[in-house]
């Protein structure tokens, strides 16, 4: 894809390096930062078209919810509803190493994309300074996941990260190597029994002597790290879904790529890029997606979308729409 093709910035980690890279963010760039765990990927976690440049620049074949990380459980609590267990597990190890998933709060502000369409999210508060003292000055959650090309180890250096990512964005702020070289541990707690969809940096006996019970385990644990987050709960539309469709129908919703539907008088149409870029049609599925469930209409009438760059992307998710419903 040439569209993702940048300039790449690598500087040791100062406050004024760190200001640069804030204020890139704010406009929607991409920042490699370091963190106790990985270095992460980082971008404007409220904003569809910046999370977009991360799956672009990752070359993700498929959209993983990302975790978004924030300064403390302030700021989380305005995204991500706390339960007492949550509550508990935040006071215990925050800024830290481990990642809550929880039902998104109403006021939440992470983007749909950062979520994979989700109504839960994944919140962390990192140790590492310069991780915090980015997420600050850059005013707003930060999605990241880790920063390597899909496919690739997670990367432990700025040099792991430049070797990975050269070209594909703005910055790396190299802050040493990482201290713990594991990804964070993350504990959905959604209902009474919390469960660990990945082990991590922090054992799962340290978690469960905090919250003074067994955790249960979810879907994730166990999956090839070829394959992360492969959730089996994931968005899925009530309507069902018809791939390649050439036109819509009257009865239909109509998803469109590029102007290609033909015909007919749909609901409702929505053009996923009207110009065809597919990092802009990323950064609008799940948003249109909902947008068109949400008429009513049985049946969502899907373009043929290319399946170069992040078209992989997007042809998974609506091929897994279009199946779940026939299941
Ligand atoms: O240590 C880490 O956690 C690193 C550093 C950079 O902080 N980050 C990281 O992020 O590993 P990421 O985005 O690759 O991890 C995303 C994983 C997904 O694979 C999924 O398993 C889980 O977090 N996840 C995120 N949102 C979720 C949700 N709403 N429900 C269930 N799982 C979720
Ligand atoms: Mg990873």
């Amino acid at each position: 894809m040439a569209s993702i093709r940048r300039k790449t910035q690598i500087a040791a980690a100062t406050v004024e390096t760190i200001a640069a890279a804030a204020a890139c963010l704010r406009a929607g760039g991409l920042v490699a930062m370091p963190t106790e765990t990985v270095y992460g990927l980082a971008a404007d976690a409220t904003s569809n078209p910046a999370v977009a440049g991360i799956f672009a620049a990752k070359g993700r074949p498929a959209f993983n919810p990302l975790i978004s990380h924030v300064l403390d459980v302030r700021a989380a609590r305005l995204e991500g509803e706390f339960s007492p267990e949550a509550e508990k597990l935040a006071e215990a190890f925050w800024p830290g190493p481990l990642t809550l998933v929880l039902p998104a709060a109403p006021g939440c502000r992470v983007s749909l994309l950062a979520r994979a369409g989700l109504d839960t999210l994944a919140l962390r508060a990192p140790a590492h300074e310069t991780a915090r003292a980015l997420i600050e000055a850059a005013g707003t959650p930060l999605a990241a996941p880790s920063a390597n090309r899909s496919g690739r180890v997670s990367p432990t250096s700025a040099a792991h990260v430049l070797a990975d990512l050269d070209g594909r964005i703005d910055w790396i702020l190299d802050g040493g190597p990482s201290r713990l070289g594991l990804e964070s541990t993350i504990v959905a707690c959604l209902d009474a029994t919390p469960t660990l969809l990945r082990p991590g940096a922090i054992a799962r006996e340290d978690v469960e002597a905090v919250l003074r019970m067994g955790l249960a385990l979810g879907a994730d644990v166990g999956k090839a790290p070829t394959a992360p987050g492969r959730l089996e709960s994931h968005y899925a539309p009530r309507a069902r879904v018809r791939l390649d469709a050439r036109d819509a129908g009257s009865h239909e919703a109509a998803l469109d790529f590029a102007g290609a539907l033909r015909g007919g008088a749909p609901v409702a149409r929505l053009d996923l890029s009207p110009s065809g870029d597919l990092v802009e049609a990323a950064s609008n599925l799940f948003a249109y997606l909902r947008a068109l469930d949400e008429t009513g209409a049985p049946c969502i009438a899907a373009a043929h979308v290319p399946h170069r760059g992040l078209g992989a992307a997007i042809n998974d998710r609506l091929k897994r729409a279009a199946a779940d419903r026939e299941a």
